[in-house]
């Protein structure tokens, strides 16, 4: 069986779906692997690492895609007229595909997928059981994106983190304001707090109120009544009721104008990430201090910050930086390839030294979202 690892083609993408250690252990259950010469040039993976750990580099995204059983991307595959860019074109009826690929806002792409005869498994619809947090892309690249936003905010900000106290004078810490208590806002708690900032953060789900304490930030609290059903079975946020909103805007408006850098991660499957940040509030925020948007892609928690652009408004900065995690593309790699891995291997057979997936299994069942030319997942076909 044939694994291909093509080239990201979509711009400003750097990552790539496989990595040294995982070519090795897909080798080792006996799977031939074709990496597309240059796929790990942006993720500083060269190509003679890639064949080291046993992959065979193929010269062009034709004969990477072509025969292949299992096509590995982090993108979702390219559709297009133009036969040599339409990578979808040149995967062959019935390979498996795994992908990030925003299934629920793409589904014109999904129908496509099902057309083309392509098995297609979403991994962002990976479900939030324990057995599969090894398997999850959200959670491993928003991991990255919180840790690199605040060395992002640093950056732009024209002070330091720490207390400094020096013969000339003290700098004082810098006052981390952290939006979103999910796996990115987690981690971004925990580098500013490492680097000597003083961190509050907010989020619905009640159950984050320790995990800020125990990271030592403090926790800015809305209402906990109203908090208390804030959380879907999954482990994600609900949409909150629009007097939620105003209280939390009541708190947040008070609180921001001491802060320095405000870091927003609050994220609502299947929707506009919520406004958290108001242009009012930005008016009233010190000059210099920063804003980082980890919700750009989303729509952004606040309404000021531009895809793909730091933004100066009423003396703030605002970063919306596109695909963070791919600022960091050699460990987004790697940990990317190693959910891949963690998902698929299950299902390779040792005897026949082939894929035979388990479709009693929730992790292949909650990402499958084509099959046998039809549309599967009920996220699509209006059945959930
Ligand atoms: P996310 O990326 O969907 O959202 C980020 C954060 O924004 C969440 O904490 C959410 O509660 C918060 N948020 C949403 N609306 C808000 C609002 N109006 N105001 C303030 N905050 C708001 O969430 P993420 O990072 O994917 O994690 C959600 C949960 O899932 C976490 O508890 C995490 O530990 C859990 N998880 C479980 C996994 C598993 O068991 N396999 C894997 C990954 C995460």
């Amino acid at each position: 069986m044939k694994i291909a690892i093509p080239k990201e083609r979509r711009p400003g993408e750097t990552r790539v779906a496989a990595s040294p250690e995982v070519v090795r252990k897909f080798v080792g259950l006996g799977l031939d692997v074709a990496v597309e010469k240059g796929a790990g040039a942006a993720a500083s993976i060269s190509d003679e690492e890639f064949k080291a750990a046993g992959a065979t580099i193929v010269k062009d995204a034709k004969s990477c895609f072509g025969n292949a059983d299992i096509v590995l991307k982090i993108q979702p595959p390219v559709i297009a007229k133009e036969a040599a860019k339409n990578e979808l074109g040149m995967i062959k009826k019935g390979a498996v595909l795994a992908a990030r690929l925003d299934a629920v806002s793409n589904k014109a792409d999904v129908n496509a997928y099902a057309k083309a005869g392509i098995t297609a498994f979403a991994m962002e619809l990976m479900p939030r059981i324990s057995r599969a947090q090894s398997m999850d892309v959200l959670s491993s690249q928003s991991n990255l994106a919180g840790y690199k936003a605040v060395f992002d905010g640093a950056n732009e900000f024209g002070s330091a983190f720490p207390m400094m106290m020096t013969s000339a004078g003290t700098v004082p810490p810098a006052k981390v304001f952290v939006m979103g208590v999910g796996v990115a806002g987690l981690q971004a708690i925990a580098t500013a707090k490492r680097l000597g900032a003083v961190v509050t953060a907010t989020d619905v789900r009640p159950a984050t109120k320790e995990q800020v304490a125990s990271l030592g930030g403090k926790f800015l609290e809305v209402d906990p009544e109203m908090e208390k059903d804030a959380e879907t079975e999954g482990g994600y946020a609900k949409e909150m009721p629009p007097e939620y909103f105003e209280k939390q805007k009541a708190k947040v408006a008070e609180h921001i104008k001491s802060q320095d850098i405000v870091i927003t991660t609050a994220l609502i499957p299947g929707r506009a990430a919520p406004v958290l940040v108001t242009g009012d509030m930005v008016k009233t925020m010190k000059l210099g201090s920063v804003i980082v948007d980890l919700a750009v892609e989303a729509g952004g928690n606040c309404p000021l910050s531009q895809l793909g652009k730091v933004v100066t408004k009423h003396g703030v900065k605002i970063v919306g930086h596109e695909n963070v995690p791919g600022r960091l593309a050699k460990d987004a790699s790697m940990l990317f390839a190693k959910n891949l891995f963690n998902f698929l291997s299950p299902h390779v057979d040792k005897e026949s030294k082939s894929l035979k997936l388990n479709w009693e299994d929730e992790t292949v069942t909650g990402t499958c979202v084509t099959k046998d030319g039809k549309v599967v997942h009920p996220m699509l076909t209006g059945d959930k």
